[in-house]
């Protein structure tokens, strides 16, 4: 090789060498956040009922909590998790242990099909961390609790056991949200585990049939499809937490792009990367996307064309307001998605994620020490149709937030 070449490459090695070392300053001085923020949250939990879980705030910016059949138990411990593993502290470690074994009961919830996300993001990142055995047999006998909501008819498993329609007084009893992609991991997971396909063929199923009724020809993506039992028809396309039906709700093409991606990891499938990507092309390109790539909590709020139903509490909103908690989701499934696609594509996935990585972490977002209720970030929405939880912090925010920087931090 010839001498100036020679200078050229190492020259951009040693600046590859200074990004490297900068963006691993930047995860630990997040890990150190996290791990600060947490204890002060462990502390408020130490003056509440020891079942109380973490959640949002209220209008004083106090932490409030749910009790453990809520969908969102799980992302507590699981936020422990991630800041033990990238801080290794000790008391972490104690407290993600003790915030996982109070979740056992659910082993044998039933009730609604969020069990992937309840237990998954607790006794899942709990079992990849220790190797405990009886974590294992937890989530094993959670997938077998959520494939009982699993319909042959309708090939998916039934979200909630009613739905309301924004429209009037018209009641489904076999609605399938679009989040539902996330809680198949926990499928995937106990088919490997036991070597019992069905917990396999149950996922696969569910993901094929939201493949063809919940994504939309252009990518974006239906929040609730409700089904016919009788023949598996679909019978209305509508939304919970989006603005209008025909909208995007910027969390439900979140869970899309998330869920789609790791259906793809467990069956190496091109059907599931095509449409990963496809979400996911749909959601960066986006002209409402907002140059810190963070999104308004529905991507057609308030434009011409897209109205809510008259019961929805959209009719009566007007301003703009984020949703980190869809950023923070997005960026975490993109740094695995980048590893699935061409070289191009990969690097633009990437770079997007660090951009949505490093501006939830800005001021912005990322909360003072001890302000927020302690949660991490702020700027969160849960659902403006039911009027809550509006421009607040939200547990499963600061979850993928962390998760993010995990994916991230393993690349550097
Ligand atoms: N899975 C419920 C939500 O995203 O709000």
């Amino acid at each position: 090789m010839k001498k100036p070449l020679l200078c050229l490459l190492a020259v951009a090695s040693l600046l590859a060498f200074k990004a490297d070392k900068k963006e691993k300053t930047f995860v630990d001085s997040n890990y150190s956040y996290a791990q600060q923020q947490l204890k002060l949250m462990l502390k408020d939990t130490e003056t509440r009922e020891s079942l109380a879980f973490p959640r949002t705030t209220d209008k004083a910016g106090k932490m409030t909590t749910t009790n453990m059949y809520d969908w969102t138990p799980g992302f507590f411990p699981g936020s422990l998790w991630y800041a033990y593993e990238g801080t290794k502290d000790k008391s972490l470690l104690e407290q993600a242990t003790v915030w996982t074994e109070k979740l056992e009961p659910l082993k044998d919830f039933t009730k609604h099909h969020d069990l992937g996300f309840m237990v998954y993001c607790s006794y899942g990142n709990a079992y990849r961390v220790t190797g405990n055995k009886a974590y294992r047999d937890i989530l094993i006998q959670s997938a077998r609790s959520l494939s009982t909501r699993f319909n042959p008819v309708t090939g998916s498993i039934k979200s909630w056991n009613a739905f309301k329609s924004w429209h009037g007084e018209q009641m489904y009893y076999f609605p399938v949200i679009v989040d539902n992609m996330m809680n198949l991991e926990l499928l995937f997971f106990a088919s490997k585990e036991t070597g019992d396909t069905t917990f396999r063929h149950i996922a696969v199923t569910h993901a094929e049939t939201a493949m063809k009724n919940q994504v939309r020809p252009d990518f974006s993506s239906y929040h609730v499809v409700c089904y016919d039992t009788t023949n598996g028809k679909v019978l209305a396309r509508e939304t919970a937490q989006g603005y209008a039906d025909n909208s995007t709700w910027a969390r439900g093409q979140a869970w899309a792009i998330y869920g789609f991606t790791m259906v793809y990891r467990e069956t190496k499938d091109k059907r599931f990367l095509k449409t990963a990507e496809g979400l996911t092309d749909w959601f960066i390109n986006n002209k409402n996307l907002p140059s810190d790539k963070i999104p308004n909590w529905d991507f057609n709020a308030y434009q011409a064309g897209y109205k809510p139903g008259v019961r929805s509490n959209a009719n009566k909103v007007t301003a703009q307001y984020r949703d980190a908690s869809a950023g923070a989701i997005v960026a975490s499934a993109l740094f695995e998605l980048s590893g699935y696609v061409d070289k191009a594509k990969g690097k633009k996935y990437r770079e997007t994620a660090i951009k949505m990585l490093h501006s939830l972490a800005s001021p912005a977002y990322r909360a003072p020490l001890g302000a927020n209720g302690n949660f991490m970030l702020m700027h969160s929405v849960g659902s403006i149709p039911h009027n809550g939880e509006i421009d607040v912090p939200l547990v499963y925010a600061d979850y993928y937030f962390l998760e993010a920087l995990h994916r991230y931090g393993k690349t550097l």
